[in-house]
This record gives structure tokens, sequence and C-alpha cells, in this order.
């Protein structure tokens, strides 16, 4: 069976900034948490860092001449804020706004739509010294830099996001202390939560009031967590972990108030007004998607959820991360009904870690990641089928880049970079998704 995409369906990739630009301390880039928590050892597998990454701030033209190949029609970026703000507030950065100038000019003359997202986890180091995202004030300043960023670009890009997954940036940053800056509590993880949702309100509104033309959202993420098994621990356990990753965005942002069991232990952090910034209007609803977890009690994590690899015998990606496309159709459906209504949705997220190997003749026959895009594109399409207004889709990512924890040891990119070297090489899956985009059927099983 071969069915097609809505006429007008809008095909895209994304990356970010720490991920693939390096140059960190070129053009007078400030440092961000991840620089400063790279340096240390055993966070990051390999000990990796971002200092050259993809090294696409000198070699984004190649870059972007790859996506006008794949013939996408949007790219969605995020811009660094210590490039543009090096001590996160004050004295902005020439060198930098020129950077995101040129390469917005440059991804245009491609006939590509650029997307921007303001935060994909790069908080200025100074701000992190200013208490980072326990702190109110820090909700104020990511909002002066929405600004300056928006009268810099937006008179050319219309699409933008406060965030990029402010849920993991919270729960792994704060809570957990796997990501930058590496702070583990439950009352610290509550806190980014409180004050990320304020960055969103506040940069919502100084945004639009800069420039009515601008279509803003924010990127979240969903991935649903059930109880790994009927013990009344394990659902308690399943029940926290799906408000706390799922829904401490969302609910606040939409509906305008924090869903239970988080709620009561948020009082103290909530001050009258706070909501009714928090609840903005938005242009589009945008997510992103993986996978599903199953989750269990465990008294070693501040909110006394784990989550398990998962069952035996399921195929998982590289990250062992469940594949499930059926999962993803059914966070299509709900966000809709939970949140979306009306708006517009844009899938800005999804793709797959796969051992990648270049064969002796050259190419890469990532055959996984290509039976991987095509199971979640199916669902996209069973989702639109029921109803969902699925708009558009952008794989994560153009590029192999730096994953985070896992540095370079996680390949999710169309294009094989070699980080040795930086040279790229396309894989099968960018032909496979370039076909897609020209307007192919997708072959469904
Ligand atoms: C998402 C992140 C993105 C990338 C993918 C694999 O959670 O937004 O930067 O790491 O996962």
């Amino acid at each position: 069976m071969a069915t097609s995409f809505p006429d007008g369906f809008l095909w895209g990739v994304s990356t970010s900034a720490y991920q693939i630009e390096g140059a960190v301390k070129e053009d007078g880039r400030g440092l961000s948490i991840w620089d400063t928590f790279t340096r240390l050892p055993g966070n990051v597998d390999g000990d990796d860092t971002g200092d050259i990454a993809c090294d696409h701030y000198h070699r984004w033209p190649d870059d972007v001449a790859l996506m006008r190949e794949l013939g996408i029609g949007a790219y969605r970026l995020s811009t660094a804020w210590p490039r543009i703000l090096p001590e996160g507030r004050g004295r902005a950065n020439p060198k930098g706004l020129e950077f995101y100038d040129r390469l917005i000019d440059g991804i245009m003359e491609a006939g590509i739509e650029p997307w921007i997202c303001l935060y994909h986890w790069d908080l200025p180091q100074d701000l992190e010294y200013r208490g980072g995202w326990q702190s109110r004030d820090v909700a104020s300043w990511f909002s002066d830099y929405a600004v300056v960023t928006v009268r810099r670009l937006g008179d050319r890009v219309k699409h933008w996001a406060t965030f990029n997954e402010p849920n993991a940036a919270a729960v792994l940053g704060y809570g957990e202390g796997l990501h930058a800056p590496g702070v583990r509590g439950r009352e610290s993880a509550l806190r980014a939560i409180h004050v990320m949702n304020l960055a969103h309100g506040l940069g919502v509104e100084a945004m639009r009031s800069e420039r009515a033309d601008l279509l803003i959202g924010n990127i979240y993420n969903f991935h649903p967590r059930e109880p790994a098994s009927e013990r009344e621990q394990d659902e308690i356990a399943a029940t926290m972990l799906d408000a706390l990753w799922n829904r401490s965005f969302p609910d606040p942002q939409i509906q305008g108030s924090y869903p239970e069991p988080l709620a009561a232990e948020m009082v103290d952090l909530v001050k009258p007004g706070d909501l009714e910034i928090i609840e903005q209007k938005l242009d589009y609803f945008a997510l992103n998607h993986y996978t599903r977890t199953r989750v269990r009690y465990d008294p070693d994590h501040p909110f006394e959820a784990g989550t398990l690899s998962s069952e035996p015998g399921k195929p998982v990606t590289e990250m062992g991360w469940e594949i499930a496309p059926e999962a993803f159709r059914q966070v299509l459906i709900e966000a809709k009904q939970r949140y979306a209504g009306e708006l517009p949705i844009y899938v800005l997220e999804n793709g797959a870690a796969f051992p990648d190997h270049i064969d002796p003749d050259g190419r890469i026959r990532d055959e996984q990641r290509t039976a991987y895009l095509r199971g979640y594109l199916g669902a996209v399409q069973d989702a639109i089928e029921a109803g969902v207004p699925v708009r558009g889709y952008f794989v994560w990512s153009l590029l192999d880049n730096f994953e985070w924890a896992f540095g370079y040891s996680k390949r999710f990119g169309l294009v094989h970079v070699d980080f040795a070297t930086l040279a790229r090489r396309t894989k099968d899956s960018f032909y496979f998704y370039s076909e897609l985009v020209r307007g192919a059927a997708l072959e469904r099983e």
C-alpha cells in the first residue's frame, strides 16, 4: 500500500546550536552551561564536548547546500543565547547576530523557510552563576534575549519557538542531573519548570509587542509513560512522571494550571499573576516524539519514578528506545484533543540513532533508520486520517551531531559526519526522505 501526504504538507529537518555549531570561543561567544558541563570528566560519553561539533559555524554553506539537495521546505535551527548575549543579559554581540543574519539569508536564498527556536538548552553560564533556571530573574532576561533576536531576524523569520523540550531541560538538567548544569533534586526541578514557564510567557508577550506578524509556539515533547506493572506504587510513579514530563509545560501554557500531582507541590512557587503570564495564545502546536517508556517506583530518583528499558523482544533503536509507531499516532490524537484544538500541529523532531557503517563502495545503507522513519510517518498519516491537523514533519536530524550526554556515540543524521575530518556523507535515508519531500507516496507495510 502507498499513501500520499496532503498537498502543502511541510517537510523539514531540525538541528540545534550547541549540537552542531562548534566555534565555542569564536567571535565573542560567551560560555554556556554545556561548555562547563562537558568540561567535567564523566558527564559525557568519551568526555566529548561541543567545541568543534560539526563545525557548522564555518561550514554552514555546505550544510545549506545539503538541505537544498534534500529538497526540504523548512529548516528549524536554534540560536545560541551566549553567542547573541555573551553574558546572557545586557551587551549584545554584533558578530553573533551577524552570523545568524547571514545564515538566515543563506537558508532563504536556498528557497528554505527558517524556523527559529530560542532555547535549545544552552543557557549562558553567567546566568547559571546567578541561579540559572531556578532564579526568576532569568525569565526576564530570556525575554530580553528574545526581543534582541526578534528585532534582528523577525523581518525574515516568521515561525518562532520559545523553548525546545523545556521538560527535558528542567527534568534532566535540574532534577536528574544528567544534563547541564547537572543539578539533582526535586525542588530544583520544580523551580526550573516554573521559571521556564514564566520565561515562555514573558517571552511571547515581549516578542508580540516587538512584532505583530510572528507565529509563535513552544516545542513540547510527549512520551507516553505506562506503569511497568499493576502495583500501586508503579501506577503512582507513572502518573507522576506523566505529569512531570508530558504535562508540566503544556498544561499551564494552554490550560492555565499545573497538573496534579505536581500542582500541590508548586503552590509556593507560583506567585499571584504568574499563571496569567504563562498562559499565552499560541499560533501553532509543536511537538517532538521518539518513543514510549514504562515506569516503575524507584526511590533513587528525585520524583521516585524510574524508567525501564524496553521489554525483551521489542525492537529498539541504538538509544535503547522502543520502536512503537502506534504510540505516536495516539500521541498526536491526544495532542489535538487535550491541547491543540484547531491549531495546526507540527512534528518538529522525530528520528532514530543506529550504528552506521560506510560500505566499501562508500554508501551508508542505513535501512533501520529508513524503516523507523517509514513506520513513524505511517503513524502521522494515520493521525491525519483520524482528523488530526498535522501540517508538517521535521526529521531529527540533518547531521550526525553532539548527542548531549552520549557525545558523538549516537548518530541521528540523514547525513553522516566524520568527526575526525568533518566530512559529510549522505546516507541512504537521505534519499528516502528526499523522495517523500518531492512528493513520493509513502510505501506502507
Ligand atoms: C531531543 C532533543 C534533541 C536530540 C534528540 C535526539 O530530545 O531535543 O536535541 O538530542 O532528542
